[in-house]
């Protein structure tokens, strides 16, 4: 761990991952020297809630295709990842731009979750689509150990662009919409615990969810 000094959590398997997904051997990747380690690494520390940056409105992306917007994802993505996150928004590791990151695959460890597609969302915009709400468990990166009900939309249609400038607009339910209500709300400086109907639906994940059944924190 030590010659990772700028990862907190499990940089070795986040190092590993994204060497995998770069072509990378795995053995190239362990035994790389310590500027190669941290050019491979991009797992970043997520601050936590109380942290002046993640209550501040974000403003939006001006140029797609850049270098900094693509370096901006791999270091949301790879720092998703080694958290096993569902999600994560820039303000989250301290990029205060309109740029959230999602996916939800297939996991026995969440068993009633739906997948939701691998996303990149730049500047986006939600439309609820009634005023249908739901209340459902959520947990946060910024806010760990900890979960709360909180209601969403139920369905919304969501506009944006991704990484390119290329537009995305999709209609979506449940979970999937609940996930990018979520990680929006990130760019409005809005932490999950602010939408709570009653502080009572706070608590701890281990004591809410003692046999671990609960959703993906993003
Ligand atoms: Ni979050």
């Amino acid at each position: 761990m030590g010659v990772f000094p700028d990862c907190t959590v499990f940089p070795d398997e986040g190092a590993l991952s994204y060497a995998s997904r770069a072509g990378v051997s795995t053995r190239d990747a362990t035994t790389a020297s310590f500027y190669e380690a941290k050019a491979l690494m991009a797992v970043r520390p997520v601050l936590k809630m109380g942290h002046p940056l993640l209550a501040r409105v974000a403003p939006p992306v001006e140029r797609f295709g850049t270098r900094e917007l693509r370096d901006l994802v791999v270091d949301l993505d790879d720092t998703m990842r080694a958290l096993n996150g569902a999600g994560l928004a820039a303000p989250q590791i301290g990029v205060p731009l309109r740029v959230v990151l999602f996916e939800v695959d297939a996991n026995p460890r969440y068993p009633h979750v739906e997948p939701v597609p691998y996303t990149v969302l730049v500047n986006p915009e939600l439309t609820p689509l009634g005023d249908e709400t739901e209340e459902a468990w959520e947990g946060c990166l910024s806010v760990p150990g900890l979960r709360g009900l909180v209601p969403r939309y139920k369905s919304l249609r969501y506009r944006g662009h991704d990484v390119e400038g290329r537009p995305i607009d999709r209609t979506v339910h449940g979970f999937h919409a609940r996930v990018v209500q979520h990680e929006v709300d990130h760019l409005d400086g809005i932490l999950y615990p602010m939408r709570l109907r009653d502080l009572r639906n706070l608590g701890y994940e281990d004591t809410l969810f003692p046999d671990g059944l609960a959703v993906p924190p993003d």
